[in-house]
């Protein structure tokens, strides 16, 4: 299956990119971010401190660094939107964090990918209103890339049951 939906920790994917749901200062957090940053050790935080910043809705791309032990070759650092209502371009700007974050997969030579949730934690996206637009984002994607595999780690049981529902 080119797309996997699984319950699961987002830092033990024997993915070539692994995702995480980065701020666009780049400045390293909590969540999904704080556990990647754990597993791949500091010199991740120094790589994207070197770049700086990226706009919302946009990622970077970085060596995984220790994650490389566990087969991961890239972090993916895609900056999803802060949740206001809905009416702030919040579904385009998460649109836009899970399609470049596969570009940038695809330019280099990812042949799988797993993502996290983005924007469903500390930024407040509602699960239900983020999983349709997660599971397009990447259906489009993989409409022009179909060697390509992508896995949504969701971190419980309800978020995948979420995610199971709007795929269906
Ligand atoms: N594996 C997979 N998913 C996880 C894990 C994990 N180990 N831990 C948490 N999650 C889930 C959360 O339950 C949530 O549904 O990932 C989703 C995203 O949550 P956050 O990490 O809070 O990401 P986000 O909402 O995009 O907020 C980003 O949080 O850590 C800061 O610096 C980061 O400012 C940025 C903000």
């Amino acid at each position: 299956m080119p797309l996997e939906l699984v319950q699961g920790d987002i830092a033990r994917q024997d993915v070539d990119a692994v995702v995480t749901a980065a701020n666009k200062q780049l400045m390293g957090g909590g969540g999904v971010d704080g556990v990647i940053h754990r597993a791949a050790g500091p010199d991740l935080l120094r790589a994207i401190r070197q770049i700086g910043g990226t706009p919302t809705g946009t990622a970077v791309i970085t060596p995984a660094f220790k994650l490389a032990e566990r087969g991961n070759k890239f972090v993916i650092h895609a900056v999803g939107p802060v949740w206001h209502g809905g009416k702030s371009g919040e579904a385009k700007l998460l649109a836009g964090a899970y399609c470049e974050s596969l570009k940038l997969a695809a330019a280099n030579g990812c042949r799988s990918v797993a993502f996290p949730a983005i924007s469903t934690g500390v930024y407040g996206y509602p699960v239900e209103k983020a999983a349709p637009v997660a599971l397009q984002a990447i259906q489009e994607f993989l409409h022009d890339h179909s060697a390509m595999t992508v896995r949504v780690v969701l971190y419980s049981a309800e978020a995948l049951r979420v995610f199971e529902r709007a795929l269906a």
